[in-house]
């Protein structure tokens, strides 16, 4: 049972109720096809197993679209999912500028047609101490980073969400600075591990968890993984990230998940699997979130408890 999803077997394969069609990818074309191959009964595609997805049973579709953050929609759990379809998706595009070789405003369909989607089954922790299991479809940001061709002196990422109030009544309220704003060290935005997710269990993402595009970082609280993104900065200067702007005593530029350092109001230690029952206990947070063999020589000789 442990060994369920290990080896060559990924949700294509276990969930036959699922159609597994990312229509982005599908359209996007070949890469994932060449990736994967296509199922020759259905013909649709089946993503290839990642040596970067955990063999951890996935929470269910309904626990992962059904119980988010996104304050653009409002702050309770389920506001996402009743609000967010009316952020309009298409036609959509992500300007990337500062220090690249192209700068400019690119299509989503243009990304998509140059990146090769993979499905990458992720840990997710939440810095409020809840996680999941998440089998997401995209590409790593490396991909995208090297097609805009990132000038060398480079060190910093910054990412923004779309501000469009009209449709995100959330952002009619100030509690965050409005957009919505990421940021990654180039070396952490380049990591294998780092991905821009397009899908969930093969399907469109959906409007509440960052569509038709969001960052995902599995080492680090789930607030780091900005959702929506329309735009991306290069630059040699360390970028603003929001919960370090609305209250950086709580909230570093880092914030890898880390058991040893408290938040100042409740302990990181352990966390609630979501999806687990009321009566289910609490499992240890793991460093980095359990992928420290990948990640944790990024932060050689750095004091994490200072750098939080
Ligand atoms: N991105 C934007 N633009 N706005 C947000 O409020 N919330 C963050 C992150 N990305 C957030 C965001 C937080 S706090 C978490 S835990 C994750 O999204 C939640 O992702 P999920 O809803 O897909 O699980």
């Amino acid at each position: 049972m442990a060994n369920r999803y290990k080896s060559d077997l990924t949700w294509s394969d276990v969930t036959p109720e699922n159609v597994f069609l990312n229509r982005r990818a599908f359209m996007a074309g070949t890469a994932a096809f060449a990736a994967g191959g296509i199922a020759a009964t259905s013909g649709v595609p089946a993503f290839a197993a990642s040596q970067y997805s955990t063999d951890e049973e996935p929470n269910a579709w309904e626990e992962i679209t059904q119980y988010n953050n996104f304050y653009e929609f409002g702050t309770g759990k389920s506001d996402p999912a009743e609000y967010a379809h009316a952020l309009t998706t298409s036609p959509w595009s992500i300007e990337i500028d500062g220090m690249v070789e192209k700068p400019g405003k690119y299509s989503f369909e243009d990304i998509m047609s140059q990146m090769t989607v993979e499905e990458r089954i992720y840990r997710f922790r939440c810095v409020e101490a809840w996680s999941m299991v998440i089998p997401w479809n995209g590409f790593e940001l490396a991909d995208l980073l090297t097609m805009a061709g990132v000038d060398t002196n480079a060190k910093y990422v910054g990412f923004e969400t779309l501000v469009r109030p009209e449709e995100m009544w959330g952002q009619k309220r100030a509690f965050v600075p409005w957009p919505y704003r990421e940021g990654l060290r180039m070396d952490e935005a380049m990591h294998p591990l780092t991905i821009m997710a397009t899908g969930i269990y093969g399907k469109d993402i959906p409007n509440q968890n960052g569509a038709p595009m969001r960052l995902v970082v599995p080492w680090k609280y789930g607030f780091k993984s900005i959702k929506s993104i329309v735009k991306i900065t290069v630059s040699d200067t360390q970028p603003e990230t929001s919960w370090n702007m609305i209250n950086p005593r709580e909230y570093g530029f880092y914030s890898n998940v880390n058991p040893e350092v408290a938040h100042p109001r409740w302990s990181q230690a352990s966390e609630r699997k979501v999806g687990g029952g009321l009566l289910a206990k609490r499992v240890p947070t793991q460093m980095f979130n359990g992928y420290g063999a990948e990640v944790a020589s990024l932060y050689d000789g750095m004091d994490l408890a200072k750098n939080f």
